[in-house]
């Protein structure tokens, strides 16, 4: 068995062989000109001195380093791991966009589908997925999440696992993910990266570990730990993290990676003294494999014979990284099957685009659409403006591996491709996407008077939200909302196509554009996804996994707000309410909100017994149809609310949702189940308690536009 194995080859190596397993570094040099840096990892790697790399990646790359690992006294092979995020040479879009199409088979196949093309150009690991809840839109890396919610981003951590793992480690178009930040580096104070976080232990197990444990849940390979203190503690340096709560209550048996130098940043936090010092509070606290730290390599086997660290906490961690290699088959094959052809093949499978562009249009959200000038048809001239209008690169997002920049579809070629000869195109940049150049704004001016509709595409860079791509300020950039001013003063009827990896502000534009379809950064086929959701050819579909805030002073935002002693019954009347004297409460784009060019009507809403004990469930049931004149999907969401209970609740949770697809006129019956679960939270003993009482049960198309409810009796 692979314990036997992993128990015997323990059993012969030597400590320094043991701290090499644990170590991790990034390889980027190895493939360059000759250099110290990379004379000592090759020399490294030959003495087992290094456990996995990072960021080396390709079929040659991969082989040949390999093969020098290979060299080492015991021929352990090396793990490849690499950030694939949303995509490897097929970009997908942002998994913040993904998230939005709550369509889990979907991004399951968006996951699978970057797994087979890492794998076959030599990967085994991704450093993901991001699984952090994230309120704060300041923050750059919402972009890597599922947005704001618990229960959707549990989902989303689960089919994101699956897919790029498979059922079972080991496939040959697998490869490990890696759920991380381990943990709340989502709640950074003031959606600044890298920062503290303080929060409640209830906070902390109600709303930003379920994901994690849904990973878990799934048999995510490995976790990493985050940048945040939390709490006062380094999160690298958190037993309660890492070994009460992971190893200990959720006997989870995958190995947890540091991220990138967060051991050594021990020292900066002021939590540590020296670098040998944090390797060992980082590995007395359960942090297996040093990302780029340079702290166990040079420290950790000193560490253990000066008595500092105990040679079994060393084992421990050995023996859950060798499982690893052993489950994913390197012992057998190193090279993991990966060649030239393989590699060529797959990279080339004009299926994965097919993939890209499906989840890219799912992903997309129709605002705002008046008078239904969505869908395009019958204009004669579409004036295509604003700085994103060509772009191709800012369509890829960040974090991409390979992307093929030059072959990503830009929203004019999607656009021109799909108006063929029955439209004729115009375009002008009208201005950068940052600055306060208006020099362009007389041309794009010309240019919408000469159409029949504009289609104005302005949005972030794609280098602008990520990591260390905090913002303090979230308004649509630069000065692109005066050019949409500008274009609206031509009294064209104006489509705005928002881009993006985090909700912006645009409340000018959100006031007076005919329509608005937030596209986030839609990957490859962008341009095509875009088109087909323009033109009717795919029904929009999305829903905001996040609120969209008015100003930046509302954050964090989530709709999961409390009622407090105070609430505002009336937005007029504000006296001495939990509100704010400048702005409303209310989000200007609400969680789970997103328009069709159909309607649905929610009808009938009938619960199997409107009491229920602990051990019972409830079925939920109503009927949806489709009351528009085209097919189309929507998102159906059923909230909670406890409305008294021993800590206070949020007015509402999300609890279950349906992704459906109706013809028009089609009618079909939606279910839920209702267990103790669903109605079930942390009182302040940290118990996972159910107390019975009264239920508010709504279900609707977003969280604020709730269409049907009814109370739930929970007996006791
Ligand atoms: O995986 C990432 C992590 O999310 C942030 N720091 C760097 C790591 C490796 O690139």
């Amino acid at each position: 068995t692979v314990e036997q194995r992993v128990t015997a080859l323990l059993g012969q190596m030597t400590l320094e062989e043991k701290v090499g397993q644990l170590v991790q570094y990034s390889g980027r040099e190895l493939t360059g000109p000759a250099s110290s840096r990379k004379t000592d990892l090759l020399n490294s790697i030959r003495n087992g001195q290094v456990g996995s790399m990072l960021n080396v990646k390709g079929v040659a790359d991969t082989r040949a380093i390999q093969a020098e690992a290979l060299k080492s006294r015991l021929h352990i092979p090396l793990l490849f791991g690499l950030d694939v995020i949303h995509g490897y040479q097929t970009v997908f879009p942002v998994p913040l966009g993904e998230a939005a199409s709550w369509d889990l088979d979907a991004i399951r196949l968006s996951a699978h589908v970057a797994a087979k093309e890492a794998a076959a150009s030599g990967i085994h690991w991704t450093f993901a997925p991001m699984v952090d809840v994230g309120r704060d839109a300041r923050w750059g890396r919402v972009m890597e999440g599922a947005g704001e919610d618990t229960y959707l981003g549990a989902q989303i951590a689960k089919a994101r696992v699956l897919g790029f793992q498979g059922e079972k480690l080991g496939g040959a178009d697998a490869i490990m993910a890696c759920a991380k930040h381990f943990a709340a580096y989502g709640a950074a104070i003031a959606g600044r990266d890298y920062n503290a976080v303080d929060m409640s232990e209830q906070q902390l197990w109600e709303t930003y570990l379920p994901p994690f444990k849904a990973a878990a849940d799934a048999g995510v390979a490995t976790f990493m730990n985050s940048f945040n203190a939390l709490n006062g503690v380094p999160a690298t340096a958190s037993s309660h993290l890492q070994r009460d709560i992971l190893k200990g209550q959720w006997n989870y048996q995958g190995f947890v990676v540091s991220d990138w130098g967060s051991i050594r940043e021990m020292v900066p936090w002021g939590f540590a003294p020296t670098v040998a010092d944090a390797a060992q509070k980082a590995m007395t606290a359960g942090n297996d494999m040093d990302m780029e730290n340079d702290a166990y390599g040079p420290h950790l086997a000193q560490l253990v014979q000066s008595g500092q660290v105990r040679v079994a906490l060393v084992d421990d961690a050995v023996r859950r990284v060798l499982r690893k290699k052993f489950e994913l088959g390197l012992f057998d094959d190193p090279y993991k099957f990966s060649d030239d052809k393989r590699e060529r093949n797959v990279l080339r499978d004009p299926q994965h685009l097919v993939a890209a562009r499906d989840v890219a249009r799912k992903s997309m959200v129709l605002l705002k659409n008046e008078n239904h000038l969505l869908p395009l048809g019958q204009q004669r001239t579409i004036a295509v403006i604003g700085p994103l209008g060509k772009s191709k690169r800012d369509l890829a997002g960040g974090w991409t591996v390979i992307a093929d920049t030059a072959h990503i579809v830009s929203a004019f070629e999607g656009i021109s491709q799909r108006a063929g000869k029955k439209a004729r195109l115009l375009y002008a940049k009208g201005s950068e996407i940052t600055g306060d150049s208006r020099a362009g704004f007389a041309q794009a001016v010309e240019t919408a008077k000469a159409a029949d509709v504009v289609v104005l595409c302005v949005g972030e860079s794609w280098d602008m939200s990520g990591e260390a791509k905090s913002r303090a300020d979230i308004h649509l950039p630069g000065v692109q909302e005066e050019l949409f001013q500008a274009l609206k003063a031509t009294g064209k009827p104006i489509v705005a196509v928002v881009m993006g990896g985090r909700p912006l502000i645009f409340n000018t534009m959100a006031d007076q554009a005919d329509a608005i379809l937030y596209a986030w950064f839609p990957g490859s086929e962008g341009g095509h996804a875009l088109a087909d959701v323009l033109f009717g050819d795919y029904n929009p579909s999305g829903k905001l996994p996040s609120s969209f805030p008015r100003s930046v002073g509302q954050l964090p935002l989530s709709y999961q707000q409390y009622n407090t002693g105070r609430p505002v019954t009336k937005p007029t009347d504000i006296t001495y309410k939990s509100a704010y004297i400048d702005e409303l409460n209310t989000p200007r784009y609400a969680f789970g909100h997103g328009l069709s060019y159909t309607t649905f009507r929610y009808a009938d809403l009938k619960l199997s017994q409107p009491t229920m004990r602990p051990s019972e469930t409830v079925q939920v049931q109503f009927t949806l149809t489709n009351t528009g004149p085209v097919a189309g999907e929507e998102v159906v969401q059923l909230y909670l609310r406890d409305l008294v209970s021993s800590v206070v609740r949020p007015v509402k949770e999300l609890k279950d949702f349906r992704k459906v697809m109706l013809k028009p006129g089609q009618s079909q019956t939606i279910s839920f189940t209702i267990n103790k679960d669903k109605l079930a939270f942390y009182n302040s003993q940290l118990q996972w308690t159910a107390e019975p009482g009264d239920f508010q049960l709504m279900i609707g198309s977003a969280s604020n536009d709730i269409r049907l409810e009814s109370t739930l009796v929970l007996a006791p």
